[in-house]
């Protein structure tokens, strides 16, 4: 499969595709397909990388089109990188300097804002834009900029940015989340691999792409105990060097992949894969009708005609994860009975429910709890994707919905999702990109 170069290329140029999908419903997928590197391991990893000069070979590294979007985030501090092969990424940070996080790059993608961490630990000084919000609300940022203050920063916002100083460097503090943050405890972590002093995280993330992160900081010399649990210890460090990784494999893609079997009433087989990340979807998908078989590294799914209906609930990791929320609305929006989705970790992420209910799903949403009532089945439609994962949902339900389905706005797709219609079509979906 060619590099995903018009990522890059519509990255350089800050432009975006206006691709579709087009989808001829009806297929049951079968056959094996391999799941990539994780996009929300390799973002954290990428910011790790400032915080020592050196190279660093990163492998398994998936090629879309927000870790094209960080790589040229980190260009703006004199950081670069070039891609040997379509899933390595060499990064030099040797002539790094401190710069600005523009509002031009932050805006198109959040996840910049991992960029304020290493910074202020290299710099003592840091101005990063406000990411602003995003298609389904706020996205806030001031469990970041409070765990900063506890390290001693000084933070201001002005005119849109954070300014952030520590003019003496960053000294360990004990941070406690009131509510578990995927972001801030990854930045602060990285923040205070070389603060002066003990930093302790009470109720940190413990989702599978944090502890890597950890791991990784780990490789490059930083102390840090209780990886992989909701208390984190790091005992600062004077420096940091270099490290190579692998980025551990993607679970929303891996899950992604399986629903595409659920939805289809497929037999398919996703190797690359960790199931230890994938535990509360799993079960979901299990208690949905799929019988499952796994080992170390694939998970194979063999599901009825149509699922079972189910209860899902989001959760901070281990339990369901947001990410699989869209996915799932349309595995049940043709289950056989009724269902309930409740997303406690983004009260209003259901712009995805309009457009499922133009292929024919019948959908109410209260609050943050969507209520599915399964239909026989789904008619194609032409509809507009309007985040990353609603752009996952469309596709899997135009695979179930008869006729043809047109998912136009598949740039939000490319952003977390390597050629999805390529590995779907290998699986004997009818599916194609087409340029307008
Ligand atoms: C990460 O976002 C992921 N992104 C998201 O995946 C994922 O949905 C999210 O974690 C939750 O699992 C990356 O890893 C790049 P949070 P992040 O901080 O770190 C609130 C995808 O599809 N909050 O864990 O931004 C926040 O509003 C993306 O790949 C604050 O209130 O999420 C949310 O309700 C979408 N203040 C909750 O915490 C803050 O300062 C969890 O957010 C930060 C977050």
């Amino acid at each position: 499969m060619k590099p995903n170069i018009e990522a890059e290329r519509d990255a350089k140029a800050g432009t975006i595709t206006m691709d579709e999908i087009w989808i001829q419903g009806g297929r049951r997928l079968q056959g094996r397909v391999a799941c990539g590197g994780s996009k929300n391991a390799t973002l954290p990893v990428l910011a790790a990388a400032m915080l020592a000069p050196g190279r660093y070979t990163l492998t398994n590294v998936p090629d879309l089109m927000d870790v094209a979007t960080m790589a040229k985030m980190l260009g703006q501090f004199g950081i670069t990188s070039e891609r040997p092969e379509k899933n390595t990424l060499l990064i030099d940070t040797r002539n790094q300097r401190n710069a600005e996080a523009p509002y031009e790059l932050v805006k198109t993608m959040r996840a910049s804002i991992y960029v304020l961490g290493p910074l202020l630990a290299r710099y003592g000084e840091a101005r990063v834009s406000l990411p602003g919000g995003c298609a389904w609300g706020p996205r806030p940022v001031d469990l970041h900029i409070k765990g900063m203050e506890a390290l001693g920063a000084e933070i201001e916002i002005d005119h849109g940015y954070i300014v952030a100083r520590a003019p003496h460097g960053l000294r360990g503090g004990a941070i406690s989340f009131d509510i578990s943050s995927v972001g801030a405890t990854g930045n602060i972590l990285m923040a205070a691999a070389t603060a002066a002093g003990r930093t302790t995280i009470e109720n940190a993330a413990c989702e599978p792409e944090i502890e890597a992160l950890a791991r990784f900081l780990l490789s490059m010399g930083a102390e840090i105990e209780g990886i992989g649990t909701p208390r984190l210890v790091v005992n600062g460090v004077p420096d940091l060097h270099p490290a190579d990784a692998p980025m551990i494999p993607d679970r929303i893609e891996a899950g992604t992949l399986l629903v595409a079997s659920a939805i289809t009433g497929g037999d398919v087989e996703v190797t690359g894969v960790d199931p230890t990340h994938l535990g509360a979807v799993l079960n979901k998908l299990e208690a949905a009708g799929s019988s499952l078989e796994t080992s170390d590294t694939t998970v194979r799914l063999r599901a009825p005609e149509r699922p079972e209906p189910i209860n899902v609930t989001t959760k901070p990791y281990p339990g369901f994860p947001t990410d699989m929320q869209a996915q799932f609305m349309a595995l049940l929006s043709v289950a056989k009975g009724a269902s309930t989705i409740v997303d406690t970790i983004y009260h209003d992420r259901f712009t995805h429910v309009a457009e499922l209910e133009r292929l024919g799903a019948d959908i109410r949403v209260e609050g943050n709890t969507a209520f599915v009532q399964g239909v026989e089945g789904l008619s194609g439609a032409p509809v507009m994707a309007t985040d990353l994962r609603a752009s996952a949902a469309l596709i899997l339900a135009g695979l179930v919905a008869g006729g043809e389905t047109r998912v136009s706005r598949v740039y939000h797709l490319d952003r977390g999702y390597e050629r999805l219609e390529a590995k779907l079509a290998s699986l004997g979906a009818v599916v194609r990109r087409v340029r307008p």
